[in-house]
């Protein structure tokens, strides 16, 4: 498809996204992640890609690559390095989707080297990350738009406009992990976006591909 061609509404738009889980040692065989399998993220990607935007996705550690040799893609493994990559890239970026699920604490020691089973229970303690999404909004410029995702499980309205205005974004996707159909590894979903404007949309369960272009096309609807 690199050579098929590609439509044309995206061109000359710098697009920057984040991908899938990140990983935090605990030592130098173990970690704490999560579920996510970077599907949506890649949608996107692809989404805008086939429309002729330049795409970067800055990926987190997962099985899935885009189909597309076109579209940019820095790997990272932890939080720290996907937030000194999001902050090198963003400046020159004119929509950025963080659909990355970055951990929210790390082990606030690593501890280098493997460590030995002994006592019946084990502590291990953390601290928290830099909140990538929410320091992208602090530094965007007045032509940037800036979409976040937002993973919940109860009062998910709530939560998710709380997001939006707390980090300074023009919209935020909910995912509710208690829509049938929604969740890690599918390859369908369910999603709802929120606007900075109070408009939304709610886009009904269906290939996580064809909400992608979905998106990407209300999207373009703003400019
Ligand atoms: N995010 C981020 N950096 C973090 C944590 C989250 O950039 N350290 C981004 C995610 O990529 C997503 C958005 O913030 O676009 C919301 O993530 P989510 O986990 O739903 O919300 P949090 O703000 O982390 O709050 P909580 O997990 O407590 O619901
Ligand atoms: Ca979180």
């Amino acid at each position: 498809v690199d050579k098929i061609g590609r439509g044309g509404k995206w061109q000359g738009k710098n697009v920057l996204i984040s991908a899938g889980p990140t990983q935090e040692a605990i030592d130098p065989v173990r970690y704490i992640s999560n579920h996510s399998s970077g599907k949506m993220g890649i949608s996107i990607a692809e989404a805008f890609y086939l429309q002729g935007a330049n795409v970067t996705v800055i990926a987190g550690p997962m099985a899935l690559k885009p189909t597309f040799s076109g579209i940019h893609w820095i790997p990272v493994v932890s939080a720290k390095e996907m937030e000194e990559a999001c902050l090198r890239e963003f400046p020159e970026s004119d929509w950025t989707i963080m659909a990355a699920a970055v951990a929210d604490y790390r082990p606030a020691q690593v501890s280098s080297e493997k460590i030995k089973k002994k006592e019946n229970t084990l502590e291990i303690g953390l601290e928290k990350t830099t909140d990538i999404l929410a320091t992208l909004g602090t530094q965007k410029r007045s032509h940037q738009k800036l979409i976040g995702f937002a993973l919940e499980t109860e009062n998910e309205e709530v939560h998710a406009l709380d997001k939006l205005n707390r980090k300074n974004l023009d919209a935020i996707v909910l995912n509710s992990l208690k829509d049938p159909g929604a969740g890690f590894g599918l390859d369908t979903n369910q999603v709802q976006v929120f606007q900075k404007s109070g408009e939304r949309h709610a886009f009904s369960l269906k290939s996580k591909d064809v909400i992608a272009q979905e998106l990407v096309d209300l999207f373009h609807s703003w400019k």
